[in-house]
């Protein structure tokens, strides 16, 4: 088939990623299409509860210091950038800054809780410690049998589907040609570099620049060599979405706990998540997944047991080998990835478009860009050229000296 049409800059994928690189870019003056093999924002970012969680979400290690300090960046710029979303779009948006309580119903739960405050004592993170009366003066729904709890008082949510309803408009004011129920079966090579894709029905699109921004199906999709890859794996979620029939008030703050959190929208709704199941693509809820839920928030929470359940979803949020995001150039040229946000695609929605923007217009950059995008480099999981054959030699070598 024939080409049948030109971008700028082609995006693959049209989750909140790929809706905020587009408008943001678009608003660069580029010419943008944005490819999306459902309907644009009805994947893992609908199904997502909306967490601004940077310091409630903090892991140890590494890999999880360099997701705070992406997590602090972003949720800094997240009331601009719905403040500006909201005005591109007259879509209304609501960024509840209410705090997380993270909560221990046992003495091993509490134990890891102490570990926690220090990690976050350690990075100067505000949280401050609660006893049991104290955090159930604050929140009196929570069970008399809660042993301990960390307040962190500076993270936030927002409902997410607004927000995608809100990009999507903005996208189309903007001029963002946005191409829905369009699968893309590969990406197209000239040497070293990407001149466009291939769609599943055969058409092919030109592009100077290709983003992908297809969450854990950026892995599915064809073409690239295998040093040019990044590996991204679907991370099962399942989601209760609850309505308490006597209206708003039975918590206030997001609670977090072993096994998931239940976030207030303010408004008598709930968002109770999420398992973290490694199924491969699967999307079936499962009673043993809801079962969990229900009975790890009902310890901590026994009013749950009055809320209505008003929808069960599932997502797949995409995983890298370290959880962490795979955002910028990769190894071929006009090729760059915005995926792996993993548990944080929602938060890290407003840095990912920033730093994109930068890379497709670098009139745009951010001054501190080189600094974040190397900690998210795409091309950290692909071992250095000759890398396999000299681990293979010194095998050999250390093989021969035992002989
Ligand atoms: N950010 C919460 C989740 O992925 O479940």
């Amino acid at each position: 088939m024939p080409e049948t049409g030109h971008a700028e800059v082609l995006i693959v994928g049209g989750g909140i990623i790929g809706l905020a690189v587009a408008w943001r870019v678009r608003r660069r003056g580029m010419v943008v299409t944005l490819l999306e093999r459902g309907a644009t924002g009805q994947g893992t970012s609908r199904v997502a509860a909306g967490m601004l969680a940077p310091v409630a979400e903090v892991e140890f290690g590494q890999a999880g210091r360099r997701a705070l300090e992406l997590g602090l960046r972003s949720s800094a710029m997240w009331p601009a950038f719905a403040a500006e979303l909201q005005e591109a779009s007259d879509v209304e948006l609501e960024l509840r800054q209410t705090g997380t309580l993270l909560l221990a119903r046992d003495a091993d739960e509490a134990r890891e809780l102490e570990r926690q405050l220090c990690l976050r004592g350690s990075l100067g993170l505000r949280v401050e410690r609660l006893r049991p009366s104290e955090a159930r003066e604050r929140e009196p729904a929570l069970a008399p049998t809660l042993r301990l709890a960390l307040e962190a008082p500076d993270d936030h949510s927002i409902d997410p589907r607004p927000v995608l309803a809100a990009l999507r408009e903005a996208c189309e004011r903007a001029g963002v040609k946005l191409r829905e129920h369009t699968a893309v079966a590969r990406v197209e090579l000239d040497g070293d570099r990407v001149c466009g894709v291939a769609l599943e029905d055969g058409e092919r699109i030109a592009a100077e620049q290709i983003v992908l921004a297809a969450g854990p199906w950026s892995e599915l999709i064809a073409g690239l060599p295998s040093g040019a890859r990044v590996p991204v794996r679907p991370v099962k979620g399942q989601i209760l979405r609850l309505r308490d029939p006597a209206g708003p008030g039975l918590l206030r703050r997001t609670v977090r706990f072993e096994g998931g959190y239940l976030l207030p929208r303010g408004d008598g709704r709930y968002v109770l998540g999420a398992s973290m199941e490694e199924r491969g693509f699967e999307l079936a809820p499962t009673a043993g997944g809801v079962h969990e839920l229900l009975r790890d928030a009902h310890e901590l929470v026994p009013g749950v047991r009055d809320l209505q359940i008003e929808e069960l979803a599932v997502g797949l949020r995409p995983g890298t080998p370290d959880n962490a995001p795979a955002i910028g150039h990769g190894a071929l040229d006009g090729l760059l990835w915005a995926t792996g946000h993993h548990r944080n695609g929602i938060l890290l929605a407003p840095l990912t478009a920033e730093l994109l923007t930068g890379l497709l217009d670098p009139s745009a950059v951010a001054p501190d860009a080189q600094e974040l995008l190397g900690t998210c480099a795409p091309g950290r999981f692909t071992p250095p050229p000759g890398a396999a054959e000299a681990a293979e030699e010194s095998s050999l070598a250390s093989a021969g000296g035992l002989l």
